[in-house]
């Protein structure tokens, strides 16, 4: 899945170190102040071992020698800070929170299916992998004071006509890219005109009935990183002022860029800014200051975001950060029944965990500053903001069926579990929805506006 990573010894390392760590807090009072996490840093840690460990999974074929602890049981709630919608009002004229509301039966059901539609990712294509639920298709979000309608693919189609639409990200931009792909498909199908790198990092369809380019760029944090290798570092290293040329070499060409990142900040990393070194994040043996990754998440998405305000070319471009996803991981990742959820959570059955707060908050944050440096120059930034109506989709991810069948010979001893990715159909379709009521509602407004 993510073949450039293949050194599986570091982060097994840094898991059992963390592991022992968590035990120390939990036994009382931490005593071992000498310990190179300091107190700061602690709730960072906590929240970043689960998914750290998963990822070590993602990144690695599992050794399945070892279980991880589950999450801490006593999470705090975090207040959650209200997006920016004042600035939706203003514009539209129809107030809508699209970020709270509940799910809802639907019995029409999604617009694809996994035969339908080509596109579909094979760990991602739940339906052709046998997975013999189906009722997670079958739901609507209704936001609390208004309707989200239902895909129109004529109508996405219609107002990106002539336009660069890129993705730029990690794997969830790319799980966001290929749902609209599906939605688009049925009204007119994508051709793919590029690929490029291991995985098909970057990729490029061309929609001839409207001339509309689409494009997803591989760049898990939008700045200049190196990835850690097996002959390599066994680190990532990131320059967080510098933006990631693989796709800001082209920004230029893009109308619509939908930036998507997060999960692989809480790798291991050294982070470097103007050449000098900020600090790094899980790297014990090292000479460093830890220094978590909100930080660096804030100054990596801030960078690109005045990357792209800074290319000055006149033209309008409309820019929309995916908020962070929450996973959904209950009990051993290489057990069956990891998210075995069948349902969607009900309004405050579920609090966010604190990172995917912060991880939230940082992106509404640096948005709304793009927003403001940005709105003189004729550019539009929004954020898409996913992460709470993602979290109470604990029943949408594919789970065992990120394989084939898993369970044609019975229930395995270990089974290999995706809880981070969204099905195709299924919640994720729903991202794109609110992204096309993003996009009328910036068409209204240049239109009234004249432009
Ligand atoms: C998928 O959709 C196509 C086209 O709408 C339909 O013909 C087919 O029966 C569907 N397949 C499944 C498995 O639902
Ligand atoms: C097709 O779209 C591209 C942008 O992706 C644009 O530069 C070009 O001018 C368009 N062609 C026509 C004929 O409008
Ligand atoms: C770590 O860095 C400090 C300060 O730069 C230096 O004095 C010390 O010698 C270094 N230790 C090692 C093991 O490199």
């Amino acid at each position: 899945m993510f073949p450039s990573l293949k050194s599986p010894k570091a982060l097994t390392a840094h898991t059992k170190r963390e592991n022992k760590s968590k035990r120390e807090m939990g036994a009382g009072p931490l005593k071992d102040q000498t310990h190179f996490l300091t107190k700061r840093l602690l709730p960072c840690v906590i929240y970043a071992l689960l998914p750290l460990a998963l990822f070590r999974f993602y990144f690695y074929p599992p050794s399945f020698n070892e279980s991880l602890e589950k999450a801490p049981q006593d999470k705090p709630i975090i207040v959650i800070k209200p997006s920016s919608k004042a600035t939706n009002e203003k514009f539209s004229g129809i107030p809508c929170d699209y970020t709270s509301g509940k799910w809802v039966r639907d019995m029409l059901g999604p617009r694809y299916n996994g035969t339908s539609c080509t596109t579909i990712k094979d760990g991602q294509n739940c339906m052709s992998h046998g997975r013999p639920d189906l009722g997670y298709l079958y739901w609507r979000w209704k936001p609390k004071g208004c309707n989200l309608p239902r895909f129109e693919p004529s109508t996405f189609l219609r107002i990106v006509e002539n336009k660069h639409l890129a993705f730029v990200g990690d794997s969830m931009a790319r799980n966001q890219l290929e749902s609209l792909l599906c939605l688009l498909s049925e009204a007119s199908p994508p051709h793919l005109v590029y690929r490029d790198g291991e995985e098909n990092k970057f990729r490029r369809w061309h929609i001839s009935s409207h001339n509309i380019t689409v494009s997803i760029y591989w760049s898990p944090f939008l700045v200049k990183g190196i990835e850690k290798s097996a002959s390599g570092f066994n680190h990532n290293r990131l320059y967080v002022d510098l933006v990631d040329d693989r796709w800001g070499s082209e920004m230029g060409q893009m109308d619509v860029i939908v930036l998507s990142i997060g999960h692989w900040f809480l790798h291991p990393a050294v982070y470097l800014e103007k050449d000098l070194v900020l600090g790094c994040h899980f790297c014990p043996n090292m000479n460093h200051t830890e220094i978590g990754f909100y930080q660096v998440f804030r100054k990596s998405l801030r960078t690109a975001l005045k990357a792209i305000s800074d290319v000055q070319d006149g033209k309008k471009r409309q820019i929309i950060v995916t908020t962070f996803s929450p996973s959904h991981f209950e009990g051993d990742w290489d057990k069956a029944g990891a998210c075995p959820k069948k349902m969607p959570s009900k309004e405050g059955e579920k609090a966010m965990e604190s990172m995917d707060v912060e991880m939230r908050n940082i992106e509404i944050e640096e948005v709304e500053v793009a927003m403001k440096n940005g709105a003189q120059i004729g550019l539009q930034f929004e954020t898409l903001d996913i992460t709470k109506l993602s979290l109470m989709r604990p029943d949408g991810h594919p789970g065992p069926y990120m394989y084939p069948f898993p369970f044609a010979h019975g229930v395995p001893e270990r089974v290999q579990n995706d809880c981070v990715h969204w099905c195709l159909p299924g919640p994720i379709d729903t991202w794109n929805e609110i992204l096309l009521e993003v996009m009328k509602r910036w068409e209204v407004q240049a239109n009234r506006d004249g432009l």
